[in-house]
């Protein structure tokens, strides 16, 4: 039987019943994430009786203190569940304060204020990550927060030695940290850029999530924590009231599921673009032509990839403000109209536009993981850019997010990633502002993967590589190794990694019509692959990052 069929024949057993039922439970654990020490967090918390939940519980909390340029305590994330047979989405995305309003970031000619929302405690929104892990360990976890938490206090009051991501993403936001004293006396060594191996300790922040670990999300929400965050962004210009900080909730959510080539793909619902978009593109791509030669497959993906930054644009944002057409987006129908202008030889221009994107693609973080019983936990978190706003909350070790660029600051203005967007994504009092944040699921009927990756709006084409990688045959390590290429509709460009399109693809492309950007290296994903016909784990991180990938026991 051809391989395809066998796929669909074992797929539709699959769907008769949850597939946590129809395959055995893995042989032990698979974990992969962005920094050895969060893995290793996930692994004590494996060798304590824990669960994938309360792995991912650990990992999340020192991937907060180990990559304080990625993610913390001060901003948010997606963690996409899998649990007895089910999937669920908690969404820990920050919040919009509530005296947010649409020209928050505009002058009184109503132009964007350059770096207000990015660089300053305005740009804060209301964190989420604290709630989300307090949430997870209650509803999920087996193990006491005080447990949990515990590597990640330990890293934040002992200090470890910073590696070379540390040291350069330093560099790139040097002048911001420099203007908060908190985070420029724990960050930077002397007022300047540590050396690799220099020791980061953050004891203020290890007493923050003391209090967390003691009195659960209240520990951080309310009482001296919040008071301190509240007080110090109030005093250095942001927004956030005591209220904002007491009212904030994480949400449960059902994330979106779509089939595509007989798998079924688990994603990640708005707030996030992620789901959607993903389903767009695969949708599209089951409808055009496969593509003989490198050339046709770039072009086509790049063509569905611009049609459905179209719609993030015009359609995507916080689904609890504003009606988001999910089942429409995502139908087959909808993909039809969708390619009906896609011609074989030529390019669409998008609406001409330029605008720069900015960052290399690091800042941000993932981890996957799943356990013998069969949990999995995918997850992005992020402070957004590099280190957030680059504040910290007075004394209580909190580096402030900047998410609230990922909201539109100004119709058609484009944010740090180049992104644009309108009313769907329009700054309101509470509302979360629209993520790429992409964590996933794909169950081909004979082997599941948990993938993610973060790298602002290109997150969703990485994870779109990842998922047709594996499609396709590719292991863990394909997965997070596949050359990466990029389009969002504006700017009107192809951006590639050196190497992913040779030069007679990039000539032949070029002659279509298409604009071509070649690009550093982006994205720092980590996956797991559970082979469940031949019971076998594997756990791979993205060879661009020092992250690591652990499978227990061994798998020869
Ligand atoms: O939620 C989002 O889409 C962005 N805040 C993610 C930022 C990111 O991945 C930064 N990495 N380059």
């Amino acid at each position: 039987m051809p391989k395809r069929l066998v796929r669909l024949v074992c797929f539709a057993g699959a769907l008769a019943s949850p597939v946590a039922s129809t395959a055995a439970a893995p042989a032990g654990y698979a974990l992969a994430a962005a920094h050895p020490l969060a893995v290793s967090a996930g692994e004590e918390m494996f060798a304590a009786g824990g669960n994938a939940f309360d792995a991912a519980v650990a990992v999340s909390a020192a991937l907060a203190v180990v990559e304080p340029y990625s993610s913390g305590f001060g901003g948010g994330g997606f963690w996409l569940l899998h649990h007895k047979g089910r999937d669920v989405f908690i969404d820990g995305r920050e919040t919009a304060p509530g005296a947010a309003h649409r020209g928050m970031y505009l002058d009184a000619d109503g132009k964007v204020i350059p770096g207000k929302s990015l660089d300053e405690p305005a740009a804060a929104g209301i964190p989420g990550m604290p709630a989300a892990l307090a949430y997870i360990a209650r509803h999920y976890g087996r193990l006491p927060l005080a447990k949990t938490l515990a590597p990640a206090i330990r890293h934040a009051e002992e200090g470890f030695a910073v590696h070379e991501t540390y040291v350069s993403g330093v560099q790139r936001r040097l002048e911001v940290l420099r203007r908060s004293p908190e985070a420029a006396r724990i960050f930077l060594d002397g007022g300047a850029t540590p050396k690799v191996g220099w020791r980061l300790r953050q004891p203020e922040l290890a007493k923050t999530l003391r209090a967390l670990a003691a009195e659960g999300r209240a520990g951080f929400y309310r009482g001296p924590v919040a008071e301190a965050m509240v007080r110090s962004v109030r005093k250095t210009g942001g927004y956030w009231t005591l209220d904002d900080l007491a009212n904030y909730r994480v949400k449960v959510r059902e994330p979106v599921v779509f089939q595509h080539q007989g798998a079924r793909i688990v994603s990640a619902p708005p707030p996030s673009s992620g789901g959607v978009a993903l389903a767009e593109i695969l949708n599209m791509l089951s409808l055009l032509p496969r593509g003989e030669t490198r050339v046709e497959r770039v072009h086509y993906l790049a063509e569905a990839m611009r049609r459905a930054y179209r719609d993030r644009s015009k359609w995507l944002g916080d689904s609890d403000f504003v009606d988001v057409p999910i089942a429409r987006l995502t139908s087959m129908d909808y993909a039809k109209t969708l390619i009906a202008d896609i011609r074989a030889q030529q390019a669409t221009p998008s609406d001409a536009a330029w605008f720069k994107t900015g960052g290399e693609g690091r800042d941000t973080t993932h981890f996957s993981v799943i356990d013998a019983e069969g949990n999995r936990v995918s997850s992005t978190m992020s402070i957004n850019y590099g280190f957030g706003c680059g504040f910290v909350a007075g004394d209580t070790g909190v580096l402030l997010n900047n998410e609230m660029d990922d909201f539109v600051s100004k119709p058609g203005a484009a944010n740090v990633y180049g992104l644009t967007g309108g009313d769907a994504n329009a700054i309101a009092p509470g509302k979360r502002m629209l993520s790429s944040m992409s964590p996933t699921f794909v169950d081909d009927g004979e082997r599941i993967a948990i993938l993610g990756t973060p790298g602002g709006s290109r997150i969703i084409t990485m994870v779109l590589h990842g998922i047709l990688t594996f499609l396709d045959g590719g292991d863990a390590q394909a997965i997070v190794a596949t050359p990466r290429f990029h389009h969002q509709y504006l700017p009107d460009r192809i951006q590639f990694e050196p190497g992913a399109l040779d030069a007679a693809t990039r000539k032949t492309l070029t002659a279509m019509g298409h604009a071509l950007d070649e690009t550093e290296t982006f994205g720092d994903m980590h996956a797991v692959v559970w082979d469940y016909r031949r019971n076998k784990l594997s756990a791979a991180s993205d060879p661009r990052g020092h992250g690591a990938g652990r499978v227990q026991p061994a798998q020869r």
